[in-house]
């Protein structure tokens, strides 16, 4: 779209860009169903953006670029709630339901009291059923978002039900609220009550970036929703992708709205404001119990988290007709699930090995009812959570089980500790195997250095040794190598050299011809390159290059080992952390041992020319490999580069010194052009190649 030249034009275009933009909002947000990509959307957002930048006049406070701007505040202010934001009476049972439902049918007289007929059963027919508006209870903040004339004027946090903080500038961030209503039809002024929620998504995501940080993840949605909302800077807020759901009104004025709760919802939605997709009517007791039985099976699928669900008469006369008792509506109760934090006790901490190695402790707790499930362990993550749980062996502790979260401790009930405890650390020797546990600085996890022998990192250990790009044992896939080990014929990788051709054919599923393949695998793999084998070993953050720059800083095998981390550092591209890695993995006696039975079975490899890094013949230069080359895999010439001393990157910058193009390149060989990046094909590669050797 060309500029538009006029101011008249720009005022135009800016409005039929705000239109179109408040559609899309409606498309994506309300009805879930967008017309067109995000890039689509961007694009209109961007034009619009740029045609304020440039007529600022332009600008109004409901723009769509308007949601974030304003500096951080002192203190939020106070807004007083004219129409008290009230709270909702809870039930646990379905017998409560049915009170409830029949203390609404008898107040409204549709009723005869108890004792004057034979009591009402939920499956005698009902002539006089009441429809109820069923809703999920949202585990989130309630909020009140005011709009005068259309516009989104001022949003305010619940607070005590009277007064609240005023955080409009934080709900102006939050991209689900519309900062103008969308159509017509909506009165002067309409107070939209709902909830602001984290998606599971979202809340799972922030608390495994705090927990890489080594940072207090949050208990749960709802704590990490009203920390977001109630941030003194907006830009933080704006930070975390927070959500709204509509469930009901405040104030109206100066206008009408429909008599049913249900199709107020309906009328909300059409404004642009967002409702739960899973608000459904339901006609009487027996419908209300349905819908929690319905919603309580979907609970782990939905996108956000949810303590129970609410019932509303959806009649607003017999809303007005029943009234409110204390600070709680007669006509609507809220159903809950099973409460989701239980007190118990924690019996023992255990330290678990995974298949990687890493250490990940877990409370073994005295067995609690918690979420629909006896719940007898939980997760402790790694030490920093310890440390700042400060959890012991024999505390008291708050365990959470939410949805299909797995259990966690949420808090240490202090006043509850028995005297003589002792704080907890994770074991220094592997509880399986008995290697020394590493644990780099600066790195959360903790993890087993008996990489080669540790049972707990067996069948891992085993699949990487024989993967392609180290030894290169074709066939031997990931079932093989589980029947290997759960039959106990190998425990190490040097076993695979010991195993006989009648074992391997002995085995499920494998046929001579296959095992005699994979027995040839086996033998042709002894003959390999030191860098293979060092990257075979598994040991942590060596990866190919690394083990490259090993093999052609050491030169062999027993320098590598005996290398102490300061030596090792010496190596280019290995810091404190690799280093750390490295000589731990060769100081555990068992690792030791495999290696020494590997090279006795007769795994070899030529001896390696020592050349210091920088001296190589292609020290310094950036590679790019893009499309099929004939003669050669991808892998190999990556790997053949990368031995003279060259890195191969997987994209294309300026940096980049050369591209090697092979049959059908994609866009990198579009890229090398623009940026008028030198181009080989596959014969000027393997002159190259040569030439250099
Ligand atoms: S109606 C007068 N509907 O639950 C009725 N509340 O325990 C006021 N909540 O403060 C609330 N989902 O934060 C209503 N569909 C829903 C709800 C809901 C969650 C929260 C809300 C309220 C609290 C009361």
């Amino acid at each position: 779209m060309s500029a538009p030249a006029s101011s008249r034009e720009a005022a135009e275009r800016v409005k039929k860009l705000r239109a179109e933009i408040a559609r899309h909002n409606y498309l994506y947000y309300v009805l879930d169903a967008p017309e067109i990509p995000d890039a689509e959307y961007d694009r209109l957002f961007r034009e619009l953006q740029e045609l304020e930048a440039r007529h600022p006049k332009l600008v109004t406070p409901d723009s769509p670029t308007q949601r974030v701007g304003e500096a951080p505040l002192k203190k939020f202010g106070a807004v007083r709630h004219e129409v008290p934001m009230l709270s909702l009476v809870n039930a646990f049972t379905e017998q409560e339901v049915v009170d409830f439902d029949r203390r609404v049918r008898e107040r409204l007289g549709l009723e005869v009291a108890p004792g004057i007929l034979p009591p009402a059963t939920l499956t005698r027919p009902c002539v006089s059923q009441v429809e109820y508006s069923a809703e999920p209870k949202l585990d989130g903040l309630a909020v009140s978002l005011l709009y005068q004339h259309g516009r989104f004027t001022q949003g305010a946090t619940r607070g005590d039900g009277e007064t609240g903080e005023d955080v409009t500038q934080n709900l102006r961030t939050i991209k689900a609220i519309p900062l103008h209503l969308y159509g017509k039809g909506y009165p002067e002024i309409l107070e939209v009550r709902g909830e602001v929620y984290l998606s599971k998504q979202v809340f799972n995501e922030l608390n495994r970036q705090a927990l890489a940080r080594g940072e207090k993840p949050f208990a749960n949605p709802r704590n990490a929703a009203a920390g977001s909302l109630r941030q003194l800077d907006p830009k933080i807020t704006a930070s975390r992708p927070l959500a709204f759901y509509a469930y009901g009104l405040g104030k109206v004025q100066g206008g009408v709205m429909p008599d049913k709760h249900s199709a107020i919802l309906a009328q909300l939605r059409d404004w642009s404001v967002p409702v739960a997709r899973e608000q459904k009517v339901v006609q009487g007791v027996q419908g209300c119990l349905d819908y929690y039985r319905d919603m309580s099976a979907r609970r782990a699928r939905l996108p956000y988290d949810i303590d129970g669900v609410v019932y509303k008469v959806n009649r607003l006369d017999h809303q007005e007709q029943l009234g409110y008792i204390s600070r709680a509506p007669r006509w609507a109760l809220a159903h809950k699930f099973p409460a989701q934090e239980e007190l118990t006790g924690v019996l023992d901490i255990e330290a678990q090995v995974g298949r990687t190695g890493a250490l990940t402790p877990v409370a073994r707790l005295k067995p609690v009812f918690v979420g629909g499930v006896t719940v007898s362990n939980a997760t402790l993550h790694n030490q920093n959570e310890i440390d700042r749980l400060d959890v012991r062996v024999g505390d008291s502790v708050i365990v959470r089980r939410a949805g299909d979260v797995i259990p966690e401790i949420v808090s240490v009930v202090r006043e509850r500790r028995p005297p003589r405890t002792r704080p907890y650390h994770l074991p220094r020797q592997c509880p399986v195997c008995g290697a020394d546990v590493v644990r780099a600085e600066g790195e959360v996890v903790a993890r087993c250095s008996g990489g080669l022998y540790c049972p707990a990192q067996r069948i891992q250990a085993i699949l990487h040794f024989a993967s392609r790009r180290a030894m290169d044992i074709e066939g031997l896939g990931d079932k093989l190598v589980e029947q290997l080990v759960t039959q106990k014929l190998i425990e190490t990788p040097a076993d695979l050299y010991t195993l006989t051709l009648e074992q391997l054919a002995g085995l499920e599923r494998m046929g001579e011809k296959s095992a005699a393949n994979v027995y040839g695998a086996i033998q042709k793999s002894k003959k390999t390159t030191l860098a293979r084998f060092l990257f075979a070993l598994g040991i942590r953050e060596v990866g190919e290059a690394t083990a490259q720059t090993l093999a052609r800083h050491f030169g062999d095998l027993d320098a590598v080992m005996e290398a102490d981390e300061a030596t090792l550092q010496n190596v280019p591209d290995v810091g404190p952390i690799v280093a750390a890695h490295i000589a731990a993995f060769f100081r555990q006696r068992h690792n030791r041992e495999v290696i020494q039975r590997l090279r006795e079975a007769g795994v070899t490899w030529p001896g390696v020319q020592r050349t210091p890094a920088a001296r190589l013949p292609l020290a310094g230069k950036t590679f790019v490999l893009t499309g099929t080359l004939e003669h050669m895999t991808r892998d190999e010439a990556k790997e053949k580069l990368q031995a003279l001393g060259a890195k191969v990157s997987g994209s294309v910058s300026a940096k980049t010194s050369c591209v090697v193009v092979g049959r059908d390149p994609g866009s990198k060989l579009d890229k090398a052009r623009e940026l008028g990046v030198e181009v080989l094909d596959e014969t000027a590669l393997h002159k190259l190649l040569r030439g250099a050797d």
